[in-house]
């Protein structure tokens, strides 16, 4: 197996930081994953598991031998009367893969168009937009287990999917051929989901942007493609495109807090955007706490909060000169946020991208 060393990662993480791997290795196939693991030294390096770069924040240069997740391929696997069950390779580009589901008549992933990443992300940070959530469509997944070299698949309970979470961004134990899947973070390799998509397919609706565009447009029965449409018009118009500016997506969670925590929150400022959750629990807008504490727009160093979206951290120097925010800049933009909502609302906001 070919490991190339002192690789530039710049082009390789969403937020264009400038980092290099000290090792990285292609993995194209699972032949290229068996190939890793009967190394007798490969095997035994720490590992990082990089996709599409999507979710990560580096902050200095990668220690761990880098694994770069190439493995393509899509295809139906089978069709009852209830799924279409569609297969994809962790390598693939998640939005490409829900523009194919699309042409090919298995509808059901158009509300998570336009997600920056690859396929073998999806299910690690268990990706959701406008009203769907991976969980929702997921069949099962095949993987390696990174210490031992043997190959697993998972369920959708066996994967343990929370909001913006699963079992692989956890750390503890876990028994192959069993359900003790505590935690397998840096543990596993995805090498292929599969995704079962609902017939009959019936629209997601019920989001403010989404109930916004029906009324804009007069369509009350839109067709898959036509949400899929509205969905990348809503986030090309409020989020940034990471080919044009570097960003990781959403940097922290909505937080969840008790009704009464959410009484305090109102007291401090009325105009709180909230939801309530099915559990009695209620969710709060992460972006609009960080902005009404007036972060929008702001910066350190090169790492600024995004205009248009103030949950989003952008790089505003990653141009083709090769220098931008490090990962030290957004971090210290991000831990200055967390201080002031928590000042202002009392209320400690989690980042949702890998910190490395
Ligand atoms: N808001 C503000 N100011 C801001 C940003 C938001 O007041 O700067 C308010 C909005 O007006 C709205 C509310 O906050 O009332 C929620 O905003 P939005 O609809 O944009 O959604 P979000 O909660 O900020 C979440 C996901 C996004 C996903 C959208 C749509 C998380 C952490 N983020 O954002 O996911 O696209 O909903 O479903 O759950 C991602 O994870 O990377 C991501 C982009």
């Amino acid at each position: 197996m070919l490991v190339e060393k002192n690789v530039p990662l710049q082009s390789f993480n969403t937020f264009h930081i400038v980092a290099k791997a000290h090792a990285l290795a292609r993995i194209g196939s699972e032949a290229d994953a068996l190939g890793l693991m009967a190394d007798p030294v490969l095997r035994e390096m720490p590992k990082f598991v990089l996709g599409g770069g999507s979710n990560v924040v580096l902050t200095g240069d990668v220690k761990p031998l880098v694994l770069k997740v190439e493995i393509k391929g899509r295809c139906l696997v089978s069709e009852t009367a209830k799924t279409f069950i569609v297969e994809a390779g962790a390598g693939e580009n998640w939005h490409d893969f829900v523009a194919w589901t699309l042409e090919q008549g298995y509808p059901g992933l158009e509300n998570l168009a336009l997600i920056p990443g690859t396929v073998g992300a999806s299910p690690v940070q268990n990706i959701g937009a406008y009203g769907v959530e991976l969980q929702d469509r997921f069949d099962s997944l095949d993987a390696m287990d990174l210490q031992t070299g043997k190959a697993f698949t998972l369920n959708a309970a066996q994967c343990a999917f929370g909001y913006r979470d699963s079992v692989f961004k956890r750390g503890g134990a876990f028994k192959v051929g069993t359900h003790q899947t505590i935690g397998l973070k840096d543990r596993a390799l995805i090498l292929r989901v599969r995704f079962a998509l609902p017939k009959p397919w019936k629209a997601v609706l019920g989001y403010a942007d989404i109930d916004k565009k029906m009324l804009e447009s007069g369509c009350t029965q839109p067709t898959a493609q036509q949400l899929f449409d509205w969905v990348c018009a809503i986030r090309r118009a409020k989020l940034p495109d990471p080919a044009v500016i570097g960003n990781a997506g959403s940097f922290f969670k909505n937080p969840t807090v008790s009704i009464e925590q959410c009484a305090d929150i109102i007291a401090r400022d009325p105009k709180v955007v909230h939801y309530h959750l099915d559990d009695g629990a209620i969710k709060l807008a992460a972006g609009w706490l960080i902005d009404s504490c007036g972060w929008k727009g702001k910066s350190v160093g090169q790492a600024g909060v995004y205009e248009k979206q103030a949950l989003v951290l952008v790089n505003r120097g990653a141009g083709s000169d090769g220098v931008g925010a490090t990962g030290g800049e957004v971090m210290t933009l991000a831990k200055a946020i967390q201080t002031s909502v928590y000042e202002r609302f009392g209320i400690l906001l989690e980042p949702e991208p890998v910190v490395l």
